[in-house]
Parts: structure tokens; sequence; C-alpha cells
């Protein structure tokens, strides 16, 4: 992205503003075509009434999230420090980042994680067993499935008690929340939380964690120096928020798309070592991240567009995933595209580190799911989770027909 045009330079395209506010509760439920819209409108929008511009296009976007000294990550457009976002690896640019993040790299290593393997398919195969003996009655695939499934097996590996962790949802959905602009949604996610709060300050401190779980391996880094304790209680609580909703809307996801594209869930049917690429595919076709936040640190010229220094700035992965002109037909889910370089795990330095964590979780459960049914269509409407900076369903009632 070259800087040519200064702004207040004649040279300089004007940004347009958007007529629409992308994060109102009616812009929520559409989020999808509003983002498309975003992305259609210009290289660069800005925000009304606000000091931030939003990038839809999956060239900008991409090339932005490589370069982090020009988009940096150390504030964002809605940044609240006292917010309850554990503020440590994705508000950090390289150096701090680099050390921080090697930690939690190992941790999450496919050679620390393949032990987690064997338990991933049990559990994913009780929980689609149980829907089994419901005979053919409609079922919800995020509640019943996906989330049943990812609310078990990460607190699991985490190390984390069974004891309040129906506030799993809640702070999720409060980490979330910080991530957006205070708007109404946002003060309904923070509403009555204070045992959500105390439960997740709780579960992250060392003495809740279960010996040997990922949680614990937080810890032990701390105590061999390569990062602080405080570091070490901060990425539990990532983990805990960055791992869980985004892994249960990817599966939910897939689920919704072998009902719109039954071809598709025929054909992983025949040939199960499609089952990562169906998942990669589900993050193209809807991610489960708008965008990712961060700031100008200089003035940057997009299409003869200028984004002054100083301004906070969107990058939009769910728009870029669906950008004409990068994917043909892009709003078809297809298994077999190479989708290699979407962006639903991000780009770049900040790239998701928990990656490999969730395909295994994507091997068993949709393994089991393959194996077990034959065929998916959907019993209602899905509705949308109400956040703003997350996005996909909250509910897919589903109906299946078993083997
Ligand atoms: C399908 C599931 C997942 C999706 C769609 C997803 C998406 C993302 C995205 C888009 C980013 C980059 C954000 C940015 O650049 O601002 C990211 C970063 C991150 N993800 Fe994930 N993620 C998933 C699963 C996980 C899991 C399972 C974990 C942990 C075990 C995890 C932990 C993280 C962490 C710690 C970061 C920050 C990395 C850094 O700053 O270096 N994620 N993820």
């Amino acid at each position: 992205m070259a800087v040519s045009p200064q702004p207040g330079d004649t040279m300089a395209k004007n940004v347009p503003e958007l007529d629409v506010d992308p994060f109102c509760r009616e812009s929520v439920r559409n989020a999808r075509a509003v983002d498309d819209r975003i992305r259609e409108l210009a290289p660069v929008v800005k925000l009304p009434g606000e000091n931030v511009m939003l990038l839809g296009r999956f060239e900008h976007v991409s090339a932005g999230l490589m370069d982090w000294k020009t988009f940096s990550s150390t504030s964002r457009p809605w940044h609240d420090p006292k917010s309850v976002r554990p503020e440590l690896l994705l508000t950090d640019d390289p150096p701090k980042h680099t050390r921080v993040r090697a930690v939690i790299g190992d941790a999450l290593s496919r050679k620390r994680l393949a032990s987690a393997a064997e338990s991933f398919r049990r559990d994913a195969d009780a929980i689609v067993s149980g829907l089994r003996a419901r005979g053919d009655e409609p079922f919800d695939a995020v509640a019943d499935l996906t989330q049943a499934f990812v609310y078990k097996v990460l607190p699991d590996l985490l190390g984390i008690p069974e004891e309040g962790r129906e506030h799993m949802y809640a702070f999720g959905n409060m980490v979330w929340a910080t991530m957006g602009p205070m708007n109404e949604l946002f003060h309904e996610a923070m509403k009555d939380t204070e045992a959500v709060v105390e439960w997740a300050s709780r579960v992250c401190r060392r003495e809740s964690l279960a010996p040997g779980s990922l949680g614990m391996a937080m810890y032990e880094a701390a105590d061999q120096g390569a990062i602080t304790q405080d570091e070490a209680y901060l990425l539990v609580g990532i983990l805990l928020s960055a791992a869980a909703d985004t892994t249960v809307i990817t599966l939910a996801n897939a689920i919704r798309a072998f009902c719109e594209f039954p071809d598709q869930y025929r054909l992983l049917r025949e040939n199960p070592s499609l089952i990562r690429a169906a998942f990669e595919e589900s993050l193209r076709w809807d991610s489960p991240s708008r965008m990712a936040g961060r700031i100008a640190t200089r003035d940057v010229e997009i299409d003869g567009y200028v984004i002054p220094a100083g301004t906070r700035c969107g990058l939009m992965f769910a728009a870029a995933n669906r950008d004409p002109r990068r994917w043909t037909d892009p709003d078809r889910f297809d298994i077999t595209r190479d989708n290699s370089r979407h962006l639903g795990f991000g780009y770049g330095v900040h790239a998701c580190v928990g990656r490999i964590l969730a395909l295994l979780e994507a091997d068993a459960l949709l393994g089991a799911i393959v194996r077990e049914i034959e065929h998916f269509e959907l019993a209602g409407e899905p509705r949308p989770w109400m956040t703003t900076i997350g996005h996909g369903p909250e509910s897919v009632p589903v109906r299946a027909r078993f083997k």
C-alpha cells in the first residue's frame, strides 16, 4: 500500500461515509449483507460520526494484516483499558507480542496437542450417539451439538473445574462485546455479569487448574521465566474466550452449509479426508469474526484514498473472505476449492495460534457426524448471535437422518 497523496491533498479521493451503522441491532441481523456492502462501496469506508475507517477488500485486508508496523494492534477502534478483555497478545505488537506468542504457540503445537485427539473423539461420539437416541426429532446444531462439544473439550483441556462452566457463554459474549462499540448490544452483554466475572477470574488462577493441563502450562512457562505470572493468568483468560465461540460457530456454520449445499455434504461423506477442507471452507464462507481492530501508525494510501496516521481501522475478515475479486462464486460453499489463503483465522503475526486445536476438534466432531448422519436439513430459521464483532448463528434448528 503506497503512500503518495496526503490528507488534504487535492489528489486524494474522498473516503465515502457509510449510511448505516454496521453494528446496530438491525445490521447485526444482516451482517453478511452489510459487510458485503462495505466492501463494494469503496476500498476504504468511513464509519459515520467516528474516526474509524473500514477496509473490506481481500487484497487490502490481507496486506494490512501482514503490515503490523503500519496497522498496529496497540489501539483499536473501541478500546476500554478497564474492560474484561484480557489485554495481552492481540493487543501488542512485536517484540512484546513475539515473546508471549512463543509460549502459547508452544503449548498449542501439534506435538503438545496430539494426546488430546483420543478424548475429543470419545466426547464427539458420545454427543452424536445421544442425538441418535432422541430419534428423528429436530435439534439445535449449536446448543445440542457444536456448543455441547466445544464447551466440554475446551475447559477439560484447559483444566478448569466442572462447577461454573455454565458461565462460559456469558463470559465469551462479554469479551466479544468489548471489541465493538459501546452500544445497546454491548450493554446487554454486560448486564448482570457479576457472577460470570467472579467465575472467570477464579478459574484462570493457578490454584483452580488441573495439573498437566493446558492452563497449567501457562503458569509453568511463568515458573521458567518465559512470561510473568500475571501474563500466565491473562493467557488462560484469552484461551477461555478466544477458543470457544469461534470454534462453536465455525462448526455450526459447516452444518448450516451441509443443509444449504447437500451436494457438498454428500461429497464429504464419500471423502472424509476433506473434513479439514470443509472446516476451512466454513471459515471462508461465513467467518465468525467480522474484523480485526488496528490503528494506522502512518498515512496510508489505498487506490487514491488516504487513511491518515492515527485513524483507528477495521480490517474486515468476513467481507474479504467473500470478495469476488479474489474468490470465484464466493457465496458458494465448495469444499474442493483452494481456500488456503482465506482470512478466517486472520493472517500475519497475529494469525490464529489455536488453529491446530480447532482442526483437531473439527476432525473429531465432523468425523463423528459424517460417520453417523446421512443427511441434514434446516428445521427452522437460524437465529443470529446478537453481538457486534463476532458473527454467526446462536441457534441452527436441524433435522438429521441417521444411518
Ligand atoms: C475456528 C476457530 C477459530 C477462529 C475462527 C479463530 C479466529 C482468529 C482470528 C481471526 C484471529 C486474528 C485476530 C486479529 O488479527 O486481530 C485469531 C487470533 C487468535 N486466536 Fe483464534 N480462532 C479460532 C480458534 C482458536 C482457538 C481454538 C484458540 C486457542 C486455543 C485461539 C486463540 C487465538 C489467540 C490466542 C489469538 C491471538 C494470536 C496473536 O495475537 O498472536 N483461537 N483467531
